[in-house]
């Protein structure tokens, strides 16, 4: 849906180990451009387990968590926010189905089709609700007084 008041949402993008050591990181993000997107922050950073844990907890009790932790810290990941109207549903409808094999098929001009490999290994993350990317967001960036997600915000393992 687009609003009349032009009013832009953000949500979290991010491209996983898989697509940054395969250096999809240029094509994706011309994706992004070319869809209306603006990049408002980006950063690339090695995830240690416990980020990557407290990032997926919604998913700590599935089968395929200790794969998922592995995967997700086997290389640095590129971390953007991106904006636009309807950017939450625009950017999960523009990645595919979560099986990136099945996105092949389905969904041959999706990111997961272009650059993932299965339902582990995907490439690329989406934010899927107004409350996911409003955390996810806030995971990484801070907020400035202005409003502006300015500053990375550091996990500190103890
Ligand atoms: P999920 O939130 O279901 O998918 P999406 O990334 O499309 O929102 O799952 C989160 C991640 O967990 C997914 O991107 C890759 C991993 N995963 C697996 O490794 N195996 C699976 O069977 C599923 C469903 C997910
Ligand atoms: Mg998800």
């Amino acid at each position: 849906s687009s609003d009349a008041d032009g009013f832009k949402e953000k949500t979290l993008a991010m491209i996983k180990p898989d697509g940054v050591e395969g250096k999809y990181v240029d094509a994706i993000k011309e994706i992004i451009l070319d869809s209306g997107f603006s990049i408002t922050q980006e950063i690339e950073r090695q995830l240690d387990d416990s980020t990557v844990k407290s990032f997926y907890a919604e998913h700590a009790s599935k089968s395929f968590f200790s794969n998922l932790v592995q995967y997700m810290t086997s290389g640095p990941v590129r971390i953007m926010v991106i904006e636009k109207e309807n950017a939450i549903a625009d950017w999960r409808a523009l990645i595919g189905p979560t099986d990136a094999k099945k996105a092949k098929v389905t969904h041959p001009d999706s990111v997961r089709a272009l650059c993932g490999l299965n339902s582990e290994r995907n490439c690329v993350h989406g934010s899927d609700s107004p409350q996911s990317a409003a955390r996810e967001i806030s995971f990484f960036f801070q907020k400035s007084q202005s409003g502006d997600d300015l500053t990375f915000h550091i996990h500190i393992s103890l």
